[in-house]
């Protein structure tokens, strides 16, 4: 099995990612999250930053592109494979209603003649570049549907009408956001019709799930080969370790995790309330690692001020236990 860090926006930039590789290796490639070119045909400056090789040395990472024109997608695609980039995902999956009203990410899944004009306008840009332009390989990461999941028959017959590298399917709608469980049948109907190589992403959290999700593709005669895994790698970074047969992170090893990332997020964020905001979206999640640590997890959360965060942070480890 292979084991896909999900891109996670305002989360897994350069700075997350790299960390985590030294601390947990494993994690056979990290997904950036999404760059949105638009009409000027520029990056911007953290877009240029988080997909920059320097940054992401010792990684196999994948950038990834937000949009739904096909000669801005063709131009940042350019950029990517210029940069070394072998596979470049397209996210047709980003629920957030400020995107999906713009008819992109999973906003553009209803619109099936739209999308099927941009992923057409996309391979035929493809195919006409010359022979010396380096090689790529285009995924795409998908929601099966705005309004539900039920669209993910249509949706399917269009993907596979394109050659992609790979599938990343979270079956969930755009309207679902993140409630509810992740559909499961939808899922499968897709593994099923799909003409290209399918990855499972939604809700995995332990290895049993993993195992779980496997289990269910092969009782449908298909292996799975690979799974892209995101909040439950937030919550806890040694999952992927744990799946291969590994140990769960220890207190003392999340402690060396944490001052390396915070220590990295100090040379590079502006200032200490971005640090500690960035901190704490962190503990969102891995704060489920400490079902006893209630009260020092509200204490990480209330603090303003560096002095305040690092104690915090220093009680929790001290005193409570990785479940
Ligand atoms: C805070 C946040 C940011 C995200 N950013 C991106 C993104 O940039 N690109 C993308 O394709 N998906 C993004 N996603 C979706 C995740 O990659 C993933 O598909 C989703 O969380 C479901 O997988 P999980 O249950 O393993 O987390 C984001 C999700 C969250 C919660």
């Amino acid at each position: 099995m292979q084991y896909y860090f999900a891109p996670l926006e305002g989360i897994t930039g350069y700075v997350y990612r790299t960390t985590h590789h030294a601390f947990f290796p494993g994690v056979d490639r990290y997904y950036i999250p999404f760059a949105a070119p638009n009409y000027t045909k520029h990056f911007k400056n953290k877009e240029k930053q988080d997909m920059d090789p320097a940054n992401n040395a010792g990684l196999h990472a994948v950038p990834q592109i937000l949009s739904n024109k096909a000669d801005e997608t063709l131009w940042a695609i350019e950029e990517m494979a210029d940069r070394g980039y072998e596979e470049i995902n397209l996210n047709l999956g980003c629920p957030m209603p400020t995107v999906a009203k713009k008819k992109k990410g999973s906003g553009l899944l209803k619109y099936t003649d739209e999308l099927d004009a941009y992923l057409s306008g996309v391979f035929e840009g493809l195919s006409k570049r010359d022979a010396s332009s380096p090689d790529v390989k285009i995924s795409i990461k998908t929601r099966l549907g705005t309004d539900t999941t039920e669209e993910a028959e249509g949706l399917v017959r269009i993907y596979n009408r394109y050659p992609l590298s790979e599938l990343i399917v979270h079956p969930r709608s755009q309207k679902d956001l993140y409630r509810g469980k992740a559909d499961r049948e939808a899922f499968l109907l897709v593994l099923r019709e799909s003409t290209n190589p399918v990855v499972y992403n939604g809700d995995l959290q332990t290895p049993q799930d993993v195992e779980e999700i496997a289990e269910i593709c092969a009782r449908e005669g298909r292996n799975m080969d690979s799974v892209m895994i995101g909040r439950g790698l937030l919550a806890d970074p040694s999952l992927v370790r744990e799946c291969r047969g590994g140990a769960k992170v220890t207190s003392q090893e999340l402690g060396a995790f944490h001052d390396a990332l915070y220590k990295r997020f100090q040379e590079t964020l502006p200032g200490d309330s971005v640090v500690l905001s960035h901190m704490k979206e962190l503990w969102f999640y891995m704060g489920n690692l400490f079902p006893d640590g209630g009260k020092c997890l509200k204490e990480i959360r209330r603090a303003t001020r560096r002095a305040e965060y690092e104690a915090a942070v220093r009680v929790l480890l001290s005193t409570c236990e990785v479940h």
